[in-house]
């Protein structure tokens, strides 16, 4: 039957114990805070406080809706622009329509498999000089540790270059970035987590800048010198500020991301030492100390457990998009100029699909299982249509060759009644650096 807007039911507004309780909520505990609200209020619901509230759209059938965007009533550009236009202005999520599409095709020829095999050749060494710099301990930091080996990795195969001195400035330029774009204040009042993330900005954008007439001229085996050549078929390619805006997101999309995938993969495999030892048996099958782009597709193991880790701790955990007309979802009508959340990290535990969804099983994923399949938007840690990550194939790569050398080189535990503490927004990360117990092979 037709629904008209007469009989769509008015979504409910939960108001919490008190004003901030919500939002409080979502800075502590996001996924708990999701949950509660799911339990009291059904697939939708709107928090906050006018003129910030918001609605949020919960499990996968909204995931659907939202993502495929098949009336283009959901734009990213007014969803992503107040979380991100102050430190990542210019940036490809942040854009709708045919601006959107432009832009994307222009950047999906850096991401073509000829490519990608290079940045691979490109990334190898680096990461086992980075690995060789560690040193095993009984407290060893797991977190700050990857995070400089990913940045050492994303100044090499992003930008094409060595940063020598400056690495420390820029790593604190990301994080400040980072941070600065869920700043609850947005003045630039000094020392606050704003004035940093546009400071951040600031430093970023100066660095590619500088490093841009070189970039023009070479032709390497990088993102940066990939931006600068790349050329669709109708003659589209990239301005000299689009390069520079699209870097900076792109360094930050890359990085953090793959940072926290690392993260809770080393912690479960630290929780699960069978599926550790799994890993390092497939691992030393390859009998060779760097996978290869052909080899990638046998890294059975590492995948499930990528999979299972980004299921559990999805990086992104919940996404922002304004409607740009009425909508209807589950009987109940959202106004055009609402903004809306849809929460990977809510549908990655909804006992609708997943079966004992708290518990890290990474078979869940392989035949006959499958749970991912119970829905083509159950599993949506790279969002899903016209925005979809870009960079999952990369992340895939990237997590797959570390791990494969990883494991070669250190074994690692946690104690027994260790539980990491994540902070979930604005992108998930353990709160403590994630102390492990390092020993080399
Ligand atoms: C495990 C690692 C990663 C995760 C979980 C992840 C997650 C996501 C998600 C959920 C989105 C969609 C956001 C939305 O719909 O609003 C996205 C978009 C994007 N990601 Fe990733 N990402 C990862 C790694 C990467 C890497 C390695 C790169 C680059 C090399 C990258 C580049 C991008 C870009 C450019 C977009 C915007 C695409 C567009 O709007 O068309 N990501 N990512």
């Amino acid at each position: 039957m037709a629904t008209t807007t007469a009989t769509l039911k008015p979504v409910p507004f939960d108001r919490g114990r008190h004003p901030l309780d919500y939002t409080i909520g979502f800075y502590r505990d996001v996924k708990g805070t999701l949950d509660r609200l799911y339990q009291r209020n059904g697939p939708v619901v709107r928090i906050g406080f006018e003129p910030f509230a918001s609605t949020q759209l919960f499990g996968p059938d909204a995931n659907q809706l939202v993502y495929q965007n098949k009336d283009q009533v959901f734009s990213s550009r007014l969803g992503w622009s107040w979380v991100i236009d102050h430190v990542f202005p210019g940036s490809v999520m942040a854009m709708d329509g045919d601006e959107h599409r432009f832009q994307r095709r222009i950047m999906n020829l850096a991401f073509k498999k000829p490519n990608l095999v290079r940045y691979l050749d490109h990334m190898n060494p680096h990461i086992a000089q980075g690995l060789a710099r560690w040193k095993p301990h009984h407290h060893f930091l797991f977190y700050p540790h990857i995070k400089q080996l990913t940045l050492d990795l994303g100044t090499s195969v992003f930008m094409g270059a060595d940063l020598g001195k400056h690495k420390r400035k820029v790593n604190r330029a990301f994080m400040d970035a980072v941070e600065g774009s869920i700043a609850p204040i947005r003045k630039a009042i000094p020392f606050t987590s704003y004035w940093r993330g546009v400071r951040g900005r600031k430093t970023l954008v100066n660095l590619f800048a500088s490093m841009l007439e070189q970039k023009r001229r070479e032709d390497t085996a990088d993102f940066f010198s990939q931006f600068c050549h790349s050329v669709t078929e109708s003659g589209e390619r990239f301005s000299d500020q689009e390069i520079i805006d699209h870097m900076a997101f792109l360094m930050m999309a890359a990085h953090d991301t793959t940072t926290s995938t690392l993260s809770t993969l080393v912690y479960a495999l630290a929780k699960n030492p069978q599926w550790q030892e799994k890993i390092r048996a497939e691992a030393r099958a390859f009998n060779k100390p760097m996978l290869q782009f052909d080899d990638l597709a046998q890294a059975t193991m590492t995948e499930l457990c990528m999979k299972e880790s980004l299921r559990m701790y999805p990086p992104l955990p919940t996404m922002p998009r304004m409607t740009t007309r009425e909508v209807e979802f589950e009987g109940y009508r959202i106004p055009a100029n609402t903004l809306i959340s849809v929460s990977p990290v809510h549908t990655h535990y909804m006992k609708e699909i997943w079966t004992d969804p708290d518990t890290f099983d990474p078979l869940r994923f392989a035949p006959p299982r499958e749970e991912h399949k119970r829905h083509p938007f159950a599993w949506v840690p790279f969002g899903g249509g016209a925005h979809m990550c870009i960079g999952q194939h990369f992340a895939e790569l990237q997590v797959k060759a570390i791990v494969h050398q990883l494991v070669l080189k250190f074994r690692w535990s946690v104690p027994w009644d260790y539980v990491v503490p994540y902070q979930l927004v604005p992108i998930a990360k353990p709160k403590d650096n994630l102390p492990i117990q390092l020993e080399r092979i």
